[in-house]
């Protein structure tokens, strides 16, 4: 690829010049950190927190990101964000990860004692007359808001005003994953780690399965025609799944381990009942053909999940109609920093948020269907694990143990830039110039077309992009 047109006076350093050579300074310099930080999170949608959390008129959450803290609140009409700073003196409202309801007290400010209503109407300023009357118009003193919108059971804020909406930035992808019926889950438990690693060297550990072999060496053990047939070997395609010195009850067994393992490994991606519903698919009237054998098997579980959870009292998603008109990926990324393990019913979230050039906060949550009326209390505040705990599930424990090795791996004397499959890294090379886009400056409208192709990119393969 020949060197992008640029759309601002200021250079992006180490940009992405040839797609498939990731330049590793993009990792750890401190110049392209902050360059992120200006034109890249003060302008993209961000996972702020679930709507389960604020519940009632008046609960209100705290969202921070480099510096930058948002009082996500539900008001009588609706969720409104407010920038979390005093009009006075500039002393955060709240505190920073906390939560509350502001329905009798408002916010008031710890320094001298001024308040807010839940809707950011200033109410009470201590000592009036001691200000200039010129200060302390409504206008002036109200608390000046964030962009929010809700999708997928999130809110999500953004410091740009001017920013196209969450439809139009994540388009398509959006519309598949809420037709899965995201917005009615809830989270089980949410989990959430330091990482010695730059964010993005977080985010990529998940767009590619082709680490599987490797790094969660059970799950090969399981099936190894499964991962082989999509990363071993050139032939691909289903019928390779199958192992041909197994029996049909062999395969269809392998299959449903790689299902507990997951479930196991996973917690929210594969749920515990939804194997329990799949071990009920007899393999015994599937088809002797190999390729018919696994389409009929996993449509036949889809289905058995579906109507035994709706039998629950589940408001579950008809999967094997959304695998005709809306099939997704293993994993969907809505950029830049939040992304979805859809398997299921239920699934697994992951937020990753940059803490400095070699750091970030990974929170997992774990997200489910109840029967309505059966809804667990939600969540509020995670549960703060060293990375390397043995309380994490085994398969991101496993990927964990990865992202800061190669963190420190980056660091060597001649390894200047990361080498890209173009078959399956493809998505890390597309992530990685669609930043590049924002810290040029691109046009708003190609940077969303852009982010559009990486939904369904999941061990995909490179585009190209005109900025
Ligand atoms: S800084 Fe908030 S009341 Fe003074
Ligand atoms: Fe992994």
């Amino acid at each position: 690829m020949s060197t992008s047109p640029m759309y601002s006076d200021s250079t992006v350093p180490f940009r992405v010049t040839d797609p498939q050579k990731i330049p590793v300074k993009r990792y750890y310099d401190q110049g392209f950190y902050d360059l992120e930080t200006d034109k890249l999170w003060s302008r993209t949608w961000q996972m702020a927190c679930r709507v389960e959390q604020i519940q009632n008129v008046g609960d209100w959450i705290e969202y921070s990101i480099l510096g930058k803290s948002v009082i996500v609140t539900r008001t009588k009409d609706g969720i409104r964000g407010f920038h979390n700073a005093c009009r006075h003196r500039g002393v955060q409202l709240v505190p920073g990860g906390g939560h509350g309801n502001c329905k009798t007290q408002g916010f008031i400010c710890p320094f001298h004692g001024w308040r807010w209503n839940g809707e950011g109407k200033n109410t009470f300023v201590y000592g009036r007359h001691l200000f200039d009357e010129s200060l302390l118009g409504e206008d002036e003193l109200k608390l000046p808001e964030c962009r929010v919108e809700e999708a997928l059971g999130c809110v999500f804020v953004n410091f740009d005003d001017d920013a196209l909406s969450l439809r139009e930035t994540w388009g398509p992808v959006l519309d598949a994953l809420e037709k899965r019926l995201h917005a009615d889950q809830r989270a089980e438990w949410w989990f959430s780690t330091e990482i010695p690693a730059n964010w993005k060297i977080a985010m990529e550990a998940f767009m590619e399965g082709y680490h599987v072999m490797r790094t969660h060496p059970q799950l090969q053990r399981a099936v190894p025609s499964l991962y082989n047939s999509m990363y071993g070997h050139d032939t691909g395609g289903i019928g390779d799944q199958v192992n041909p010195h197994w029996t049909k009850a062999e395969n269809i067994a392998a299959q449903v381990k790689n299902l507990e393992l997951l479930s196991e490994g996973m917690a929210g991606m594969v749920h515990a009942k939804e194997v329990e519903l799949a071990r009920m698919v007899p393999a015994d009237v599937l088809p002797d053909d190999p390729q018919q054998m696994l389409m009929h098997w996993f449509g036949a579980v889809q289905h058995t999940i579906v109507e035994g959870l709706k039998a629950r009292g589940e408001n579950v998603p008809d999967l094997n109609a959304l695998a005709v008109s809306d099939p997704v990926h293993a994993v969907e990324f809505l950029f830049p920093h939040y992304f979805l393990l859809p398997f299921f019913t239920s699934t697994s979230a992951y937020r990753i948020r940059p803490t400095g050039p070699e750091s970030c906060t990974f929170e997992i949550w774990s997200l489910t269907h109840f029967p309505k009326g059966e809804e667990p209390d939600p969540v509020m505040e995670p549960t703060v694990l060293p990375y390397d705990s043995d309380q994490f599930p085994p398969i991101p424990r496993q990927d964990y143990s990865n992202i800061p090795v190669q963190q420190k791996g980056l660091h060597a004397k001649g390894f200047e830039f990361m080498r890209l499959s173009k078959e399956k890294e493809g998505m890390i090379s597309n992530y990685n110039r669609i930043i590049d886009g924002y810290l040029a400056d691109a046009p708003r409208e190609k940077l969303a077309s852009a982010t559009h192709t990486l939904g369904g990119n999941f061990d995909g393969q490179f585009f190209l992009y005109d900025f």
